[in-house]
């Protein structure tokens, strides 16, 4: 039989720009890095890398996206790297300084067109809006080929006004016009509506790609996608986890998984690796600490899990009967490749390359020690086991202050205590013990008695890895800074405090916990050093 026509949906990431500004989600340049390395890996078409104008680091960290994971390697093609800007020259001159060095550099501006926008936030006439429209899309135009507008709350904006908006910056240059809900307002119905009738009734449109942008805040922002590419949107900006201001941005993966399961009676594919899903949805979740809900469509614990007895009878019968996907599919891997305490440096450089970490030798090198002390207390090291190692060392690699031993007393009996060694920044050696409520509590306190850092843990998440009491505990950890200055929000002008999240793992889940609150305290301070 032939293959029915499909047709590609393009996939584009604003992990590192909508999805840093979810509270706390705050990543150094480092781990966002990381992170654009994974998307690329992914096969995403489009990166949307920040806000190049919200400050000096963002820029740099969008610069250094552009030049290492905007351009070719391995003859692999490289994804466009975009940059978000106001319609400000000062923000579009910094939206091209940062992505210029990338093979294939977008601008993505923004200007709100709904009534309260204008009217409240504004303060502008829609003449004046098609004026700036105008004005800086032909300016962003100058400078870069590829140019995507936005008309911002364009979910209650009047459908009229928005064509002559659409129409003003397709003739200024734009090629992709994207429509956010900004606000997550819409009924899946209306915004489908919503896009048809901008497929209708714009001149030009048909020389461009439509974009959706869909935030949560009723639960429909995956819905809303959906809808919206079936009425011929062709982009589709989503975040990994859905993470995103406020209640979030609509999932990549859960986009990408209902175009692949329906894709013989929606006739629409993606060019991501499905497989890679569950990786880089952990990378996201350690880097930030906002965890994953089990019950998180696709890439959630309990996502493929079965637990009433009528299923796993089915299950046992057929698989199909509760499962549309494959685990596998999305990269939960059922049969684990794993290594024991006889593996070698070389078997286990191999499987990281594997599992898609191309590590230098020096990493490899200390690496291959935890391995080993871990593969002494535990029989059998599996990929996850790997992929937390490689997360924990990613992390210790760049701390300022190290964990260089913890000693804890609790049970029935006395006082919990703690007793840690950390080596400053400096290379220098402190030593502090602390009675806690538990033994978690006192490494804590402890090591805030050495960092003197004036913050608060907001958030504690403890699980196991694999199975059984050997198994590698991971924590995620989120700490509110009580001293530092609130994040100014340069796209809404609005502040809020700062949280940073840490993350550690280890077969001894107290040290995995004071690693994980170390590794939050760390980052705080680097990013208020700069
Ligand atoms: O939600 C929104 O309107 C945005 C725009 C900048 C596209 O994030
Ligand atoms: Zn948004």
């Amino acid at each position: 039989m032939d293959e029915p026509e499909i047709d590609v949906v393009r996939i584009f990431d604003t992990t590192l720009r909508d999805g840093e500004q979810s509270p706390g989600a705050t990543m150094t340049t480092p781990e966002k890095l990381d992170i654009a390395k994974l998307l690329a890996r992914l096969g995403v078409d489009v990166i949307e890398a920040g806000f190049p104008a919200a400050s000096p680091d963002d820029l740099e960290a969008v610069r250094r996206i552009a030049v290492e994971v905007g351009n070719a390697a391995d003859g692999k093609p490289a994804p466009i790297i975009c940059g978000l800007a106001r319609t400000v020259k000062n923000d579009i001159d910094k939206a091209w300084e940062a992505v210029r060095g990338a093979a294939r550099p977008r601008i993505h501006t923004f200007l709100a067109t709904s009534d309260i926008h204008m009217r409240y936030k504004l303060k502008m006439e829609r003449h004046e809006v098609l004026d700036k429209v105008a004005a800086m899309v032909s300016y962003a135009h100058s400078l870069c080929d590829d140019i995507e507008f936005s008309p911002e709350d364009a979910g209650r904006s009047d459908p009229e006004f928005l064509y002559q908006v659409l129409e003003t910056a397709i003739r200024a240059g734009a090629k992709t016009l994207n429509i956010p809900d900004t606000v997550g307002y819409t009924m899946p119905e209306e915004f489908g509506a919503l896009i048809r009738g901008i497929l209708q009734n714009t001149p030009g449109i048909e020389n461009c790609i439509v974009s959706v942008h869909c935030h949560n805040d009723l639960g429909l922002a995956t819905a809303n996608t959906l809808a919206g590419i079936r009425a011929g949107a062709r982009q589709a900006e989503v975040t990994i986890n859905g993470i995103g201001e406020r209640a979030g941005n609509t999932a990549l993966e859960e986009v990408v998984m209902a175009l692949k399961t329906r894709r013989e009676s929606l006739k629409l594919d993606t060019n991501v690796d499905s497989t890679q899903l569950v990786r880089v949805s952990k990378q996201v979740s350690n880097y930030t600490g906002i965890s994953v809900q089990p019950n998180k469509a696709i890439v959630g614990a309990n996502a493929f899990a079965h637990e009433a007895g009528i299923h796993q009878d089915g299950m046992l019968k057929n698989q199909q009967t509760y499962e549309i996907m494959r685990p596998e599919m999305v990269g939960f891997s059922k049969t684990n490749f794993v290594l024991g305490k006889h593996s070698g440096r070389h078997a286990l450089r191999e499987r990281l390359v594997e599992i898609g970490y191309d590590l230098d030798e020096t990493a490899v090198n200390k690496l291959f020690e935890r391995f080993k002390e871990m593969a002494d207390k535990k029989q059998t090291v599996t990929d996850a086991d790997l992929e937390a190692l490689v997360s924990d060392e990613i992390y210790l690699a760049k701390n300022t202050y190290l964990l260089e031993g913890l000693q804890v007393a609790c049970g029935t009996m006395g006082l919990p205590t703690a007793t840690v060694r950390l080596t400053d920044p400096n290379g220098e050696r402190h030593v502090h013990a602390a009675v806690g409520t538990g033994p978690v509590d006192a490494a804590f306190k402890a090591i805030d008695a050495i960092v003197r850092s004036n913050s608060h843990l907001t958030e504690f998440v403890i699980h196991a890895i694999t199975e059984g009491v050997d198994a590698l505990g991971e924590v995620s950890v989120r700490i509110e800074s009580a001293g530092s200055p609130a994040v100014m929000d340069a796209q809404k002008g609005s502040t809020s405090p700062r949280t940073f999240g840490g993350y550690g793992a280890d077969t001894d889940i107290v040290v995995a916990s004071a690693k994980a609150y170390l590794s939050a305290l760390n980052k705080k301070i680097e990013i208020q050093a700069r």
